[in-house]
């Protein structure tokens, strides 16, 4: 038997660590992170940005990557994995977020930079990360501890969106920050445990979820908020999903279409107003030629009109998805025992 979505008792019950409040507060926790205070860097007019992260936090990287895509003339680059990538040389800016604080992909990110001489920010609640920036005195931003770090986007993605205001880069002006939080506030609204499934889009794409694995679909934006939904699932509702970026996927996975077998794939295509009118046609193909072998077909239009609003909307509408596909499942959102097993098993 799944579980009701609009059952508030037995949302009680599975959502042990409360996930459904910390979603719920995700537009304050962004308002947080947009006032918390970030160290000018060194370095002024970087020739490019690398955010060394991985998991939740690398999440962070990749929005202001994609939301740098049209509006900065230096590459954002989010590294995931040990050391730095060869392009990382002088007048390089180095953020080095990691939640935790002590992932060791980010510290090795942080030992090579400092080998190279590289100007380094560091974004963590603390951990062996701020005992090295501590140690070589770095700049740090601090964040508030005490959720996992998928939960803690906001807290996350603000203070990077400062570093590179810092540091001269384009950020988003206040307008944009602005129309971005009243998105997400009418968001948690319309998105919440108290909004009913009929008028609940993130509880309607979860039920799409029960019997179908979900092939997660973005266009040039929104190809960011694909793959974060397949992460959330992975991690909230411990649920394979498959993501991919038009127009690369009408160039290949199109053809998997072909031979799905008996209606066990739902297609979610996350559609962008920025889109523009080659990727639309695109789409209104893909959609028709893949419908026949599909569980289900869903659009789902990112909400808000700036770039920001429309990249967070879509990030937050996964989260809630995952969230709700977690309780249809009948599993606590809040652990991650593999990873947290694999952590203990590479520990030095
Ligand atoms: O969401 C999670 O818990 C993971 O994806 C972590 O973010 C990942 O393991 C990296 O840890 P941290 O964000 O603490 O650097």
């Amino acid at each position: 038997m799944r579980m009701d979505l609009d059952d508030a008792s037995a949302l009680a019950r599975v959502d042990a660590h409360a996930v459904r409040e910390v979603l719920g507060d995700f537009p304050a926790q962004c308002r947080q992170g947009r006032a918390v205070a970030v160290p000018p860097p060194r370095v002024k007019s970087p020739r490019m940005l690398v955010v060394a992260a991985m998991g939740g936090s690398a999440a962070s990287g990749d929005l202001l990557a994609a939301w740098a895509a049209e509006q900065v003339d230096v590459p954002v680059l989010v590294h995931r994995g040990y050391g730095l990538p060869a392009t990382a040389t002088a007048g390089t800016l180095i953020v080095a977020s990691s939640y935790s604080g002590d992932t060791e992909e980010v510290v090795s990110a942080v030992t090579e930079a400092l080998r190279r001489r590289l100007e380094v920010v560091v974004v963590t609640t603390g951990g062996r990360l701020a005992g090295l920036a501590g140690e070589r005195g770095l700049p740090r931003v601090v964040l508030p501890g005490g959720l996992m770090p998928r939960m803690a986007l906001g807290h996350l993605f603000f203070p990077l969106l400062g570093v590179a205001a810092a540091a001269g880069l384009p950020a988003p002006g206040a307008a944009e920050v602005e129309e971005a939080l009243a998105t997400l506030d009418d968001l948690a609204a319309r998105l919440g445990p108290a909004t009913p499934t009929p008028d609940n889009e993130a509880k309607q794409i979860a039920l799409l979820l029960d019997e179908a694995l979900p092939a997660i679909y973005g266009g040039p934006s929104s190809q960011t908020a694909a793959y974060r939904w397949k992460t959330d699932l992975a991690e909230n509702a411990k649920l394979f999903a498959l993501a991919g970026a038009l127009p690369e996927v009408t160039h290949n996975e199109i053809e998997a279409w072909g031979h799905a077998g008996q209606r066990s794939v739902a297609a979610l295509l996350l559609r962008d107003a920025g889109e523009g009118p080659a990727l639309a046609r695109r789409f209104e193909a893909l959609r028709a030629l893949i419908a026949p072998a599909a569980a289900a077909v869903r659009e789902v239009r990112a909400p808000g009109h700036g770039r920001l609003a429309r990249l967070l909307g879509l990030v937050y509408l996964g989260q809630w998805v995952s969230f709700y596909a977690a309780m249809r499942r009948g599993v606590d959102p809040w652990p991650i025992p593999l990873i947290d097993a694999l952590k203990r098993r590479l520990a030095p």
